[in-house]
């Protein structure tokens, strides 16, 4: 439409953006788009005609400007960042993620899970724990609490390989959560799961995830310090 109607003057600067689309479309990220003075030259157009059709490019997101050296092809955009499961952890490591379900009950919600999960104390929980391992070797030890009331069914289909996955099938995957790590020294019992001496250093991590307004999961879990480090993705990726 706006091709169609335009005035000579906003043409241009159609036929300015076109162009550099064509010459950017695919091309590396990073690599430069033609500056201002070489569009400026080829078109025979003032300075301001050029900036709106690389302003129109820049705000599709296509190009990005970096002060002080010129305008680029955008990087790709990641997917914002997310909430990542241990599946996806050991994933991204190239690892492969395994699972030993060491229990899984229904359980009645002690006062720290029911505070946590916005429940009355005594109310049914599912309470889910698991060994971990990354490509074989111990990772960590899991308790995973669950209300059972957003969850029916969940303990009679067979316990899943990835939980947000299962979450996920039901819409619930947590789209926010507040986490806490500390270290600490490993109890006898998570030294024998996690086959780690004594005297070995764990990083305890909770969380207490959230879809929207419910929390659907709260968790501890202990990984080995000397097989995890934990990645934190802060903000979007420009
Ligand atoms: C991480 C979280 C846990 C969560 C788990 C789900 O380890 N700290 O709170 O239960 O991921 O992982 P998966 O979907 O692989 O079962």
């Amino acid at each position: 439409m706006e091709d169609v109607i335009a005035t000579g003057r906003s043409l241009k600067h159609v036929q300015i953006r076109e162009y550099v689309r064509s010459l950017v479309s695919g091309g590396a990220p990073g690599s430069p788009a033609p500056s201002e003075r070489e569009l400026v030259q080829r078109f025979g157009v003032a300075r301001m005609t050029v900036r709106q059709a690389l302003d129109a490019l820049v705000s599709e997101g296509l190009l990005e400007r970096i002060p002080g050296r010129g305008t680029f092809v955008s990087r790709p955009r990641l997917a914002p960042s997310r909430i990542t499961s241990f599946t996806e952890e050991m994933t991204r490591r190239g690892m492969l993620a395994e699972s030993q379900t060491l229990l899984a009950r229904r359980e009645q919600a002690g006062p720290g899970v029911a505070r946590a999960l916005n429940l009355t104390e005594g109310d049914a929980v599912i309470h889910w724990r698991r060994l971990r391992r990354g490509d074989g070797t111990p990772v960590c030890l899991e308790d995973a609490y669950l209300n059972e009331v957003m969850l029916p069914g969940f303990l009679q289909q067979g316990m899943p390989t990835s939980l947000y996955d299962a979450l996920a099938a039901r819409s619930l995957r947590p789209t926010w959560a507040e986490d806490s790590v500390a270290a600490d020294r490993v109890t006898p019992e998570e030294a024998a799961l996690l086959e780690v001496g004594l005297d070995a250093v764990v990083l305890r991590h909770s969380r207490r995830a959230l879809a929207g307004e419910a929390v659907v999961e709260v968790s501890r879990s202990v990984y080995r310090a000397d097989r995890f480090t934990l990645w934190v993705q802060l903000g979007d990726p420009v």
